[in-house]
């Protein structure tokens, strides 16, 4: 098992690529502590991992409360005594996030606070615990969209993953030498709640799938084993990376017809 004895916190955790992960980890022994808003789901999650023998509870974490995140984190030593592995994957994608004249403040606003800010207050209170276990890995899910621009635009998304990019790359530089690894993951676009609520007839999806070279929507499970890589110590020399697990969809300038 790849993450045996370690300790995971993964927000997020109630659907998509969090959920997906939560489950892996889990199945290659890691214990689970699984962070949402979403209770319910959340705990179904949690529920799952228990009953297939393995360890996990579900906290309640909004990442973009400073208290929640702290909790979290306390939740984490409290009930498994350590953390190892801090995978900040909630984030947000607003139905109303445009162009630069059509996007409110408001919107900006909130996808700073869960998408950048939930990524600075996961660090904030996991890297003390990270370095009272010794060292770990945090990972951080930016996107594709740090990489390229594009016509059909969410401007406050595309800049909020561009700053977990950044912030990434130093938080990378400052805890290098404690053992502490940080990487972004940059999934393609995916076949999850989060794109599917807006790609949602098949000419809408068609426009998009054009652009990657293998012609389909990426698995939340898929990025999920991109995590595990990041997450155990097959990457021990890997840190501050951009890891793309797109498709391809950032390295062509044309695709196949
Ligand atoms: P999803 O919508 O299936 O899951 C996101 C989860 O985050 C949900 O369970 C939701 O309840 C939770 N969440 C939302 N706000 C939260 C908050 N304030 N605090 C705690 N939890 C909160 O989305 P998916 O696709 O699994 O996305 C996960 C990450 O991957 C996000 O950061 C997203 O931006 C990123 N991503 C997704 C891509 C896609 O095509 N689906 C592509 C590239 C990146």
């Amino acid at each position: 098992m790849r993450l045996k004895e370690k300790v995971a916190l993964i927000t997020g955790a109630a659907s998509g690529i969090g959920r997906e992960t939560a489950l892996l980890f889990a199945a290659e022994g890691a214990a689970v502590v699984a962070a949402d808003i979403n209770d319910a789901a959340c705990g179904e999650v949690a529920a799952a991992i228990r009953g297939a023998g393995g360890s996990a509870i579900g906290v309640h974490a909004d990442v973009s409360r400073a208290s929640d995140c702290e909790a979290m984190v306390a939740a984490a030593e409290r009930e498994f005594g350590k953390l190892n592995v801090l995978f900040n994957n909630a984030g947000i994608s607003h139905a109303d996030d445009d162009d630069s004249i059509s996007t409110s403040e408001a919107v900006w606003d909130l996808t700073f606070q869960i998408n950048v800010k939930g990524v600075f207050l996961g660090c904030k209170y996991g890297i003390p615990a990270l370095r009272r276990a010794g060292g770990g890995s945090i990972i951080n899910t930016a996107s594709f969209v740090a990489h390229l621009g594009a016509a059909t635009p969410q401007l406050a998304y595309t800049a909020s993953k561009g700053a977990v990019l950044s912030m990434t790359r130093e938080l990378a530089a400052i805890h290098a030498r404690e053992g502490i690894r940080v990487n972004a993951l940059c999934p393609g676009p995916l076949r999850t709640e989060l794109l599917m609520k807006y790609l949602n007839t098949p000419e809408k999806q068609q426009r998009r799938l054009v652009h990657i070279p293998m012609g389909r929507f990426g698995l939340a499970k898929e990025i999920a084993y991109s995590a595990l890589f990041l997450a155990s110590d097959e990457s021990s020399f890997t840190t501050g990376a951009e890891f793309l697990a797109d498709g391809g969809i950032t390295s062509a300038y044309t695709t196949p017809e």
